[in-house]
């Protein structure tokens, strides 16, 4: 039976969401129908409100989220009514060549990016016309319908808001560390930007025992955050960032991450990088912005730039992985919530991350 419900919806028209009632179709061949338990607010979902990233509208938001399985469609074999899981935004084809390969963040048949289920269509309508989940999933909603590629069961004892952040920021981020740049013990690192994503490359970074850990911000209030999920030491983001960091580690760190996406801050990587290191881009800026880089001494110093996509994941590797992580106790999930709001507050939300302000506000349903 085709349900309303409630969503945030984007209309391409205003920096504002609006919270209306969505239509949704029964799920289909392949997919899942998932009443949502807990949706992150990602700087993602700022980056297509704040129109930095051109998407088909009107778009229900939300792409970090976590919830429990209400039906399936014909075909689905994976999961069952009553399994809780995570969402992936980037549901993978299972047949290309990068799928087969292990990098199904690298699927070239996804139609997630279009904000479509693989046919094409989607489930989501107001008053018959077409709406788009983002990223296919459209977490920010009280249902959503999605393929089987991109729903991964995880054990129940994790909690839905904190299963929600597995579905990307924590993913994104203790991911780029351990499958993309893969961070030995010893190694000395910084991070740049300590919202959501930052600070799970921070944690990533602790697991694999980095030492120091070197966190940056404008942010005072983000730097204590930092330092209670592993960094070591603390340097204020602004003229004197370079030479903060250089008083730490004088040659440079083996590797430096960006979590911001902002291009002067990306451009600073191969000045804070020593010798034979390696730069990370886990930030995503703004379509179209471009970063300058002197190639000569990036030669002269043979750094490695790594390119970070949702950390390298394979959902269905790394969602139950970090799960178990953080059921063992070592990865302090819940403190990167800072607040727990309702579907009604995501333009409060949205305006705090604007700020600067909050670790991260889940919305809970
Ligand atoms: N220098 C240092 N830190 C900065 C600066 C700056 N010039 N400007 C902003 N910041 C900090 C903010 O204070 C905040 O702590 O960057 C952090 C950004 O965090 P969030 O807004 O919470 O965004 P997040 O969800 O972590 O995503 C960061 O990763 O996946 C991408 O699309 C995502 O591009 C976004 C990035
Ligand atoms: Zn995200």
């Amino acid at each position: 039976m085709p349900r309303s419900m409630k969503a945030a919806v984007h209309t391409g028209e205003s920096d504002r969401l609006d919270i209306v009632s969505v239509e949704l179709d029964d799920p289909k061949t392949g997919e899942v129908l998932i009443r949502m338990g807990a949706s992150g607010v990602c700087g993602s979902d700022r980056h297509v409100v704040d129109s930095e990233w051109p998407m088909p509208t009107p778009t229900v938001l939300g792409h970090e989220g976590a919830g429990v399985v209400e039906s399936v469609g014909a075909g689905v074999t994976t999961v069952s009514p009553g399994d809780h899981v995570i969402l992936s935004w980037f549901a993978p084809c299972q047949k290309c060549r990068s799928c087969a390969e292990g990098k199904s963040w690298a699927c070239t048949r996804t139609r997630s990016v279009e904000c479509v289920m693989p046919d094409g269509t989607t489930r989501h309508t107001i008053e018959g016309k077409q709406v788009f989940p983002y990223l296919g999933l459209g977490t920010m909603a009280e249902y959503t319908v999605a393929p089987e590629s991109a729903v991964v069961v995880i054990p129940s004892e994790v909690p839905f808001d904190v299963a929600s952040l597995i579905g990307c920021s924590v993913t994104t981020g203790v991911g780029a560390v351990l499958n993309n740049a893969r961070v030995t013990a010893g190694s000395s690192a910084v991070v740049i930007g300590c919202g959501g994503v930052g600070l799970s490359v921070i944690m990533g970074l602790a697991l694999a025992g980095a030492h120091p850990i070197i966190a940056v911000d404008i942010s005072t209030e983000k730097l204590d955050a930092a330092v209670r999920f592993g960094a070591t030491h603390t340097v204020v983001a602004g003229d004197t960032m370079v030479a903060g960091i250089k008083e730490i580690v004088a040659e440079g760190v083996d590797y430096s991450f960006e979590a911001i996406g902002r291009v002067g801050s990306i451009e600073q990587l191969p000045l804070i990088t020593r010798a034979g290191g390696t730069a990370v881009i886990v930030g995503l800026p703004p379509v179209g912005h471009r970063a300058t880089i002197d190639p000569l001494s990036f030669a002269e110093l043979g750094l490695t730039l790594i390119g970070s996509n949702y950390g390298g994941s394979v959902p269905l590797v790394d969602f139950p992985r970090i799960a178990e992580l953080y059921l063992a106790g070592k990865l302090p999930l819940d403190d990167l919530i800072s607040d727990r709001v309702g579907l009604d507050d995501v333009n409060e939300a949205l305006d705090a991350m604007r700020r600067g302000e909050r670790t991260r506000s889940v919305i809970v349903f």
